[in-house]
C-alpha cells in the first residue's frame, strides 16, 4: 500500500520532494527511535611530530546499540586538504597506492588525494598490527562486545606539516560498511584524547573528531528480515507477507533464489559468485534472508512461554554476532532467558522497558548460512500481569522485531492467529 503510494507521488514531485515525503514515511527509518544517539565516532590522534608530517591513530567507536559491522567490514575515506600522503600504515592499508611517480627512492604507502583504506584480516604478520586492528573490518556493538566495539589504524602522513598550526584536517569522509548507509559531519578539532595506560596517563598531541549515522533509506535496502508467527492455541501458522524482501520473479527464478533441493546449488556456490557477498537465498513466498518465527507457547497460571527461532535462509552468509531488537509489552515483566543474553533499551518517548535487546551467548552466536544447521533457537519465559495478560488481540505477539539493526517486515495484525476461546486460556 504504502510503495504503491510512493510510486503514485514519485510521480508527481521532484526527487527532492519525494526524498522529504518518502522520509517521513514510517516504512523508512532514517531516524531510529530505538536508537536514536546511535553512532560511529571517529577519532584521529596525532600521537608524534616527524619532520615531515606526523603520526596519527585513528580509532572508530561503533556507539551503536545493536548495529554492528561485519564481514566484509568497513572501508573508510577522506580528501586529504592539502597534499598530504600516507608514507607508511600498520593495521590496514590503502586499496590504492595512486600516483607517487614524483617520489624518488623510499615509495609512500599511498599517494591518492582521496585514499581508502580497509582494516587488515586477522593473523596479518605482528609488525603490521597495532591495537584494535585486524578484524577484517568487523566491528561489534557496545552491548554485544565492549572490547571488540573500536577499530584502529596508525598512519603516517607525510607533506602533511608538522605542528598543530600547519596541519590540516582532511575532508570529505565517507564510511562503507561496505555498501553505502552512513553520512559521515565534518571532522573538528576537539578536546585531545586521554590515554590511560595502567598508572600513566598520556594525552594525544592534537585530536580530530567526527560522527557518523546510519540511514536505512540511504542503504536503499529492501528489507532484508521478516517475522512469522504462530501459537498453541490456534494451530494457524502465519507467514511472512508475501514479497517482504522481493518478489519470484519467473523469469530469472534461478538467479535470484534457489530451491533448497536443488542439485545445482553446491555448483552455484563454488561458482564464478563464490566470494561474492549478495545473497543467495533459498526461494520463499517473502524471498527474505532471514525470518524470524515467534511461537507464543504454553502457558500455565503464572507464566508463559515464547520460543524464538531465526532461520537463516541465505545460502552465502554465517551470520555471527547476530542480534535482535524485539518490542513486546510484557518485556517489562520479564522472568527467564535461555541460550541468549539481554539488555532493555527504552525506545526515545517511551516510559517503559518494552525493548528488549537479545543476543547470543559468546562463542555459541554462530547462525550457520541455509541448510539443516542455519537456524538458531532460544526461549522467553514471562510471568503474567493479571492486569494487562492476555492472549486476544495478537497481544502474544511482538509490535517491533529487528535483526542486526534492520527492521523486520512483519505479518498484518488482522492475520495474527486468533484466540478460539480466551476462557479456555
Ligand atoms: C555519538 O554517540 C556518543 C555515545 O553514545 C554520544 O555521546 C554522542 O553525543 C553521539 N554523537 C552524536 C553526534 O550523536
Ligand atoms: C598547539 O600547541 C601549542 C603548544 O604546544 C598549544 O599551546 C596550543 O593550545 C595548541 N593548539 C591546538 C589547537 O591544539
Ligand atoms: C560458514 O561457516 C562454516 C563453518 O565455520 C564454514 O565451513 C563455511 O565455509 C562458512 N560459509 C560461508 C559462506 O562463509
Ligand atoms: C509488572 O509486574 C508488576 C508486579 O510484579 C506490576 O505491578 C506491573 O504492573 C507489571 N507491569 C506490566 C507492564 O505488566
Ligand atoms: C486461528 O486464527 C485464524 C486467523 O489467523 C482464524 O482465521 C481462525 O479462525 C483461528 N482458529 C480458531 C480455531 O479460532
Amino acid at each position: 500500500m504504502e510503495l504503491e503510494n510512493a510510486r503514485f507521488l514519485s510521480k508527481l514531485l521532484s526527487p527532492w520532494a519525494l526524498f522529504l515525503v518518502l522520509s517521513s514515511l514510517s516504512f523508512i527509518e532514517a531516524y531510529d527511535s530505538l536508537d536514536p544517539n546511535g553512532n560511529i565516532t571517529i577519532k584521529w590522534d596525532i600521537m608524534s611530530w616527524t619532520p615531515y608530517g606526523y603520526v596519527a591513530v585513528v580509532t572508530m567507536y561503533n556507539y551503536q546499540q545493536f548495529r554492528h559491522i561485519e564481514a566484509p567490514g568497513w572501508q573508510l575515506s577522506w580528501t586529504w586538504a592539502k597534499k598530504e600522503v600516507i608514507w607508511s600504515m600498520a593495521g590496514a592499508l590503502a586499496t590504492e597506492q595512486g600516483d607517487c611517480s614524483k617520489f624518488k627512492g623510499n615509495v609512500p604507502h599511498s599517494c591518492k588525494r582521496d585514499p581508502t583504506v580497509v582494516d587488515l584480516l586477522p593473523g596479518a604478520p605482528h609488525y603490521m598490527q597495532i591495537a584494535n586492528c585486524c578484524k577484517a573490518g568487523a566491528i561489534s556493538t557496545i552491548n554485544q562486545d565492549p572490547a571488540n566495539a573500536a577499530s584502529s589504524f596508525q598512519l603516517s602522513v607525510a607533506l602533511a606539516g608538522n605542528s598543530n598550526k600547519t596541519v590540516k584536517v582532511p575532508k570529505n569522509f565517507i564510511l562503507k560498511a561496505p555498501g553505502p548507509g552512513y553520512t559521515c559531519g565534518p571532522a573538528k578539532i576537539v578536546e585531545s584524547t586521554k590515554f590511560v595506560n595502567g598508572r600513566r596517563v598520556t594525552l594525544a598531541l592534537m585530536t580530530w573528531s567526527l560522527t557518523c549515522t546510519y540511514s536505512q533509506f540511504l542503504a536503499q535496502k529492501t528489507p532484508s528480515c521478516c517475522v512469522s508467527l504462530s501459537s498453541f492455541y490456534n494451530d494457524t501458522f502465519v507467514d511472512c507477507p508475501t514479497c517482504s524482501c522481493g518478489c519470484q520473479n519467473s523469469n530469472t527464478k534461478h538467479r535470484n533464489c534457489v530451491k533448497g533441493d536443488s542439485p545445482h546449488l553446491r555448483s552455484i556456490l563454488n561458482g564464478p559468485t563464490k566470494y561474492s557477498y549478495t545473497p543467495l537465498v533459498q526461494c520463499t513466498s517473502h524471498m527474505c534472508p532471514i525470518r524470524v518465527h515467534w511461537h507464543a507457547m504454553l502457558n500455565n497460571k503464572d507464566y508463559w512461554r515464547v520460543k524464538i527461532t531465526i532461520i537463516n535462509l541465505n545460502y552465502r552468509m554465517n551470520y555471527t554476532q547476530w542480534n535482535l531488537a524485539v518490542q513486546h509489552p510484557n518485556f517489562d515483566n520479564l522472568t527467564t532467558f535461555y541460550g541468549l543474553n539481554y539488555k532493555p533499551l527504552t525506545a526515545a518517548g517511551s516510559a517503559i522497558n518494552d525493548i528488549a535487546m537479545l543476543w547470543g551467548v559468546k562463542y555459541d552466536d554462530l547462525l550457520m548460512t541455509a541448510g539443516p544447521h542455519g537456524n538458531v533457537q532460544a526461549e522467553i519465559l514471562f510471568r503474567k500481569d493479571s492486569n494487562t495478560h492476555t492472549f486476544d488481540k495478537g497481544w502474544a505477539f511482538p509490535r517491533r522485531v529487528y535483526f542486526n539493526g534492520d527492521n523486520c517486515v512483519m505479518p498484518p495484525p488482522d492475520a495474527y492467529p486468533w484466540v478460539p476461546n480466551e476462557e479456555l486460556l
